[in-house]
Protein backbone atom coordinates (compact mmCIF):
# COMPACT_ATOMS: atom_id res chain seq x y z
CA UNK A 1 0.00 0.00 0.00
CA UNK A 2 1.56 3.41 -0.61
CA UNK A 3 2.26 5.69 1.60
CA UNK A 4 0.12 9.03 2.18
CA UNK A 5 2.27 12.01 2.46
CA UNK A 6 0.69 15.59 2.74
CA UNK A 7 1.85 18.92 2.39
CA UNK A 8 -0.36 21.11 4.53
CA UNK A 9 -0.51 24.60 3.15
CA UNK A 10 -1.52 28.00 3.80
CA UNK A 11 -0.59 31.33 5.08
CA UNK A 12 0.76 31.74 8.67
CA UNK A 13 -2.23 31.70 10.92
CA UNK A 14 -4.19 29.97 8.57
CA UNK A 15 -4.41 26.63 10.69
CA UNK A 16 -2.00 24.21 9.61
CA UNK A 17 -0.49 23.32 13.09
CA UNK A 18 -4.04 22.99 14.24
CA UNK A 19 -5.27 21.06 11.68
CA UNK A 20 -2.02 18.77 11.56
CA UNK A 21 -3.02 17.60 15.05
CA UNK A 22 -6.03 15.97 13.98
CA UNK A 23 -4.57 14.23 10.72
CA UNK A 24 -1.73 13.32 12.91
CA UNK A 25 -4.35 11.09 15.47
CA UNK A 26 -6.70 10.17 12.22
CA UNK A 27 -3.76 8.97 9.98
CA UNK A 28 -1.12 8.24 12.29
CA UNK A 29 1.31 10.01 9.95
CA UNK A 30 4.81 11.37 11.42
CA UNK A 31 4.16 15.24 11.31
CA UNK A 32 7.18 17.59 10.34
CA UNK A 33 7.40 21.41 10.74
CA UNK A 34 10.29 23.27 9.47
CA UNK A 35 8.45 25.93 11.87
CA UNK A 36 8.58 23.54 15.33
CA UNK A 37 12.04 22.33 14.40
CA UNK A 38 13.56 25.46 14.49
CA UNK A 39 11.92 26.36 17.39
CA UNK A 40 13.46 23.46 18.89
CA UNK A 41 16.89 24.93 17.85
CA UNK A 42 16.20 28.35 19.29
CA UNK A 43 15.69 26.79 22.64
CA UNK A 44 18.39 24.67 22.29
CA UNK A 45 20.29 27.49 21.48
CA UNK A 46 22.38 26.07 18.75
CA UNK A 47 24.11 28.16 16.38
CA UNK A 48 21.67 27.44 13.91
CA UNK A 49 18.55 28.59 16.27
CA UNK A 50 20.66 31.51 16.97
CA UNK A 51 20.79 32.54 13.48
CA UNK A 52 17.07 31.33 12.55
CA UNK A 53 15.69 33.41 15.19
CA UNK A 54 17.08 36.58 13.55
CA UNK A 55 15.25 36.07 10.38
CA UNK A 56 12.34 34.78 11.96
CA UNK A 57 11.67 37.31 14.62
CA UNK A 58 11.44 39.83 11.23
CA UNK A 59 9.08 37.43 9.84
CA UNK A 60 11.65 36.68 7.04
CA UNK A 61 12.59 32.86 5.29
CA UNK A 62 15.30 31.14 6.69
CA UNK A 63 17.55 29.83 4.29
CA UNK A 64 16.53 27.05 1.98
CA UNK A 65 19.68 24.33 2.13
CA UNK A 66 18.65 24.96 6.08
CA UNK A 67 15.35 23.72 6.45
CA UNK A 68 15.72 21.38 3.64
CA UNK A 69 18.75 19.67 5.70
CA UNK A 70 16.17 19.68 8.69
CA UNK A 71 13.61 17.60 6.69
CA UNK A 72 15.86 15.35 4.97
CA UNK A 73 17.36 14.03 8.78
CA UNK A 74 13.64 13.77 9.93
CA UNK A 75 12.50 11.66 7.09
CA UNK A 76 15.81 9.79 7.64
CA UNK A 77 15.10 9.10 10.69
CA UNK A 78 11.55 8.05 10.33
CA UNK A 79 11.77 5.19 7.74
CA UNK A 80 9.07 3.29 8.85
CA UNK A 81 6.36 6.18 9.12
CA UNK A 82 3.42 5.42 7.29
CA UNK A 83 3.23 9.13 6.26
CA UNK A 84 4.03 12.36 6.51
CA UNK A 85 2.43 15.65 6.84
CA UNK A 86 4.31 18.67 5.86
CA UNK A 87 3.10 21.80 8.28
CA UNK A 88 5.06 24.63 6.97
CA UNK A 89 7.18 23.22 4.16
CA UNK A 90 7.78 23.54 1.34
CA UNK A 91 7.87 27.58 1.26
CA UNK A 92 9.63 28.13 -1.80
CA UNK A 93 10.43 26.52 -5.24
CA UNK A 94 13.55 25.10 -4.29
CA UNK A 95 12.47 23.21 -1.29
CA UNK A 96 9.40 21.96 -3.25
CA UNK A 97 11.62 20.49 -6.13
CA UNK A 98 13.79 19.40 -3.21
CA UNK A 99 11.08 17.42 -1.57
CA UNK A 100 10.12 16.27 -4.77
CA UNK A 101 13.24 14.71 -5.30
CA UNK A 102 13.76 13.26 -1.59
CA UNK A 103 10.32 11.23 -2.19
CA UNK A 104 11.01 10.29 -5.35
CA UNK A 105 14.29 8.86 -4.33
CA UNK A 106 11.61 6.22 -2.14
CA UNK A 107 8.93 6.63 -4.70
CA UNK A 108 6.54 7.96 -1.81
CA UNK A 109 4.86 11.03 -3.77
CA UNK A 110 2.89 13.41 -2.31
CA UNK A 111 -0.85 12.45 -2.14
CA UNK A 112 -2.32 15.84 -1.96
CA UNK A 113 -1.35 19.41 -1.11
CA UNK A 114 -4.27 20.57 0.58
CA UNK A 115 -4.18 24.62 0.75
CA UNK A 116 -6.23 26.80 3.84
CA UNK A 117 -7.53 29.63 2.58
CA UNK A 118 -8.48 32.17 4.89
CA UNK A 119 -8.44 36.28 4.58
CA UNK A 120 -5.75 38.31 5.76
CA UNK A 121 -7.48 40.23 8.38
CA UNK A 122 -8.70 37.03 10.01
CA UNK A 123 -5.25 35.88 10.04
CA UNK A 124 -3.87 38.89 11.84
CA UNK A 125 -6.40 38.39 14.12
CA UNK A 126 -5.96 34.92 14.86
CA UNK A 127 -2.26 35.91 15.52
CA UNK A 128 -2.17 38.37 17.51
CA UNK A 129 -4.74 36.86 19.48
CA UNK A 130 -1.98 34.17 20.20
CA UNK A 131 1.10 36.52 20.47
CA UNK A 132 -0.58 37.52 23.60
CA UNK A 133 -0.75 34.08 25.68
CA UNK A 134 1.78 32.07 23.34
CA UNK A 135 5.86 32.76 23.45
CA UNK A 136 5.89 33.00 20.02
CA UNK A 137 7.78 36.70 19.27
CA UNK A 138 6.91 36.67 15.81
CA UNK A 139 2.84 36.69 16.99
CA UNK A 140 3.55 39.74 19.28
CA UNK A 141 4.24 42.46 16.32
CA UNK A 142 1.30 43.83 13.53
CA UNK A 143 4.50 45.04 11.47
CA UNK A 144 6.20 40.88 11.75
CA UNK A 145 2.68 38.89 11.06
CA UNK A 146 1.86 40.76 7.97
CA UNK A 147 5.56 40.93 6.82
CA UNK A 148 5.31 37.06 7.03
CA UNK A 149 1.67 36.89 5.03
CA UNK A 150 4.08 39.13 2.61
CA UNK A 151 6.52 36.40 2.67
CA UNK A 152 3.99 33.94 2.10
CA UNK A 153 2.48 35.77 -0.84
CA UNK A 154 5.91 36.24 -2.56
CA UNK A 155 7.94 33.52 -2.15
CA UNK A 156 5.27 30.48 -1.24
CA UNK A 157 2.15 31.01 -2.94
CA UNK A 158 3.62 30.66 -6.14
CA UNK A 159 3.65 27.25 -5.34
CA UNK A 160 0.39 26.61 -5.92
CA UNK A 161 1.30 26.79 -9.58
CA UNK A 162 3.72 23.82 -8.84
CA UNK A 163 1.51 21.10 -7.40
CA UNK A 164 -1.50 22.05 -9.52
CA UNK A 165 0.89 21.11 -12.39
CA UNK A 166 1.52 17.72 -10.83
CA UNK A 167 -2.58 17.47 -10.26
CA UNK A 168 -2.04 17.80 -6.38
CA UNK A 169 -3.36 21.00 -5.28
CA UNK A 170 -6.99 21.08 -3.42
CA UNK A 171 -8.41 24.43 -1.93
CA UNK A 172 -9.84 23.98 0.94
CA UNK A 173 -11.78 26.73 2.89
CA UNK A 174 -10.07 27.69 6.09
CA UNK A 175 -12.32 29.47 7.97
CA UNK A 176 -15.07 28.00 10.25
CA UNK A 177 -14.97 25.73 13.31
CA UNK A 178 -12.04 23.96 13.65
CA UNK A 179 -13.58 20.62 13.70
CA UNK A 180 -15.73 21.82 10.55
CA UNK A 181 -12.48 22.40 8.55
CA UNK A 182 -11.22 18.99 9.84
CA UNK A 183 -13.97 17.36 8.23
CA UNK A 184 -13.31 19.45 4.76
CA UNK A 185 -10.07 18.00 4.97
CA UNK A 186 -10.89 14.24 5.34
CA UNK A 187 -13.34 14.41 2.85
CA UNK A 188 -10.47 15.06 0.36
CA UNK A 189 -8.27 12.36 1.91
CA UNK A 190 -10.26 10.01 1.90
P1 LIG B 1 5.83 28.46 11.22
O1 LIG B 1 6.05 27.95 12.57
O2 LIG B 1 5.61 27.52 10.10
O3 LIG B 1 4.68 29.52 11.33
P2 LIG B 1 3.62 30.05 10.31
O4 LIG B 1 3.62 29.55 8.93
O5 LIG B 1 3.76 31.52 10.46
O6 LIG B 1 2.36 29.39 10.83
P3 LIG B 1 1.67 29.46 12.20
O7 LIG B 1 2.13 28.37 13.10
O8 LIG B 1 1.73 30.83 12.77
O9 LIG B 1 0.20 29.24 11.66
P4 LIG B 1 -0.58 27.91 11.30
O10 LIG B 1 -1.10 27.99 9.90
O11 LIG B 1 0.14 26.67 11.71
O12 LIG B 1 -1.82 28.17 12.22
P5 LIG B 1 -2.10 27.57 13.69
O13 LIG B 1 -2.79 26.26 13.57
O14 LIG B 1 -0.87 27.66 14.51
O15 LIG B 1 7.06 29.40 10.78
C1 LIG B 1 7.59 30.39 11.63
C2 LIG B 1 8.85 30.98 10.98
O16 LIG B 1 9.84 29.94 10.83
C3 LIG B 1 8.66 31.56 9.57
O17 LIG B 1 8.21 32.90 9.60
C4 LIG B 1 10.10 31.42 9.01
O18 LIG B 1 10.92 32.44 9.51
C5 LIG B 1 10.56 30.10 9.62
N1 LIG B 1 10.28 28.94 8.75
C6 LIG B 1 9.45 27.90 9.03
N2 LIG B 1 9.42 27.02 8.02
C7 LIG B 1 10.24 27.51 7.07
C8 LIG B 1 10.60 27.06 5.77
N3 LIG B 1 10.10 25.92 5.23
N4 LIG B 1 11.46 27.83 5.04
C9 LIG B 1 11.99 28.97 5.54
N5 LIG B 1 11.68 29.45 6.76
C10 LIG B 1 10.81 28.74 7.52
O19 LIG B 1 -3.20 28.62 14.18
C11 LIG B 1 -2.87 29.98 14.40
C12 LIG B 1 -3.84 30.52 15.46
O20 LIG B 1 -5.18 30.50 14.93
C13 LIG B 1 -3.88 29.69 16.76
O21 LIG B 1 -4.03 30.56 17.85
C14 LIG B 1 -5.12 28.80 16.57
O22 LIG B 1 -5.69 28.46 17.79
C15 LIG B 1 -6.03 29.71 15.76
N6 LIG B 1 -6.93 28.95 14.89
C16 LIG B 1 -6.64 27.81 14.18
N7 LIG B 1 -7.72 27.42 13.48
C17 LIG B 1 -8.71 28.32 13.74
C18 LIG B 1 -10.07 28.43 13.32
N8 LIG B 1 -10.63 27.55 12.47
N9 LIG B 1 -10.79 29.48 13.78
C19 LIG B 1 -10.24 30.40 14.64
N10 LIG B 1 -8.95 30.32 15.09
C20 LIG B 1 -8.20 29.30 14.64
Amino acid sequence: MSKLNLVLFGPPGAGKGTQSTFLIDRYKLVHLSTGDLLRAEIKAESELGVQAKELMDRGELVADHIVIGMIRNAMEDNLHAPGFIFDGFPRTKAQAVALDEMLASKNEPITHMLALEVPEAELVQRLLGRGATSGRSDDRDEGVIRNRIREYEQKTAPLKDHYTAQGKFVAIDGVGSVADITARLVKVIG
